[in-house]
C-alpha cells in the first residue's frame, strides 16, 4: 500500500511529535511522550501526555493530540497519520485506549512509532483489528 503522506509532512509530523513532548506533565512516570497527526486537510496537531496525582486519570500524548485537534476542528475530523515519540529512545506504541480512539477518527490511518526493532509504520486496522465502531 502507498503512504498517505509525503516524506515531507513525515518530518514534519516527527519535529512537530518532538516539540509536544517537550511540554509533558509527567513528574510521575518521568517518561515524556510526544505526538502529532496529520489530518485529510494536511494541518498538524500535537499533544503530550498529561499526568494526574490520581494517576489514572493520565492522559496519553495521542488521544491529547486527537482531542486537540477536534476541539480546534470540529468532528468531521479525518486522521491520515499520527507519529509518537519519547524521551527515553524506547519502543512506544500506543495504548489500546489510544488505538480505539484513534481508530475513531481515523481507521486508515498509520501510525509512526519506535517499536524494539526501530521505527515502524503500521496501519492502526493491523495494531486494532476489529476495532469497535456503534451501528
Ligand atoms: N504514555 C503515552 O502518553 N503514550 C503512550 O503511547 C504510552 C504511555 C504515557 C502515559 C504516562 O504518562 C506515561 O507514558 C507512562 O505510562
Amino acid at each position: 500500500m502507498t503512504e498517505d503522506f509525503s516524506p515531507l509532512e513525515r518530518e514534519r509530523l516527527m519535529q512537530s511529535a518532538r516539540e509536544a513532548m517537550r511540554q509533558a506533565y509527567a513528574p510521575y512516570s518521568h517518561f515524556k511522550v510526544g505526538a502529532a497527526l496529520l489530518t485529510a486537510m494536511g494541518e498538524i496537531f500535537r499533544g503530550c501526555n498529561v499526568e494526574n496525582a490520581s494517576y489514572g486519570l493520565t492522559n496519553c500524548a495521542e488521544r491529547t493530540a486527537v482531542f486537540s485537534a477536534v476541539a480546534e476542528r470540529g468532528p468531521a475530523l479525518k486522521i491520515r497519520a499520527i507519529a509518537i515519540v519519547n524521551d527515553q529512545n524506547v519502543a512506544c506504541s500506543p495504548c489500546g485506549a489510544c488505538r480505539q480512539v484513534i481508530y475513531e477518527f481515523g481507521p486508515e490511518a498509520t501510525i509512526i512509532y519506535p517499536s524494539a526493532s526501530g521505527w515502524k509504520e503500521t496501519p492502526i486496522r493491523e495494531l486494532l483489528p476489529e476495532g469497535f465502531r456503534l451501528q
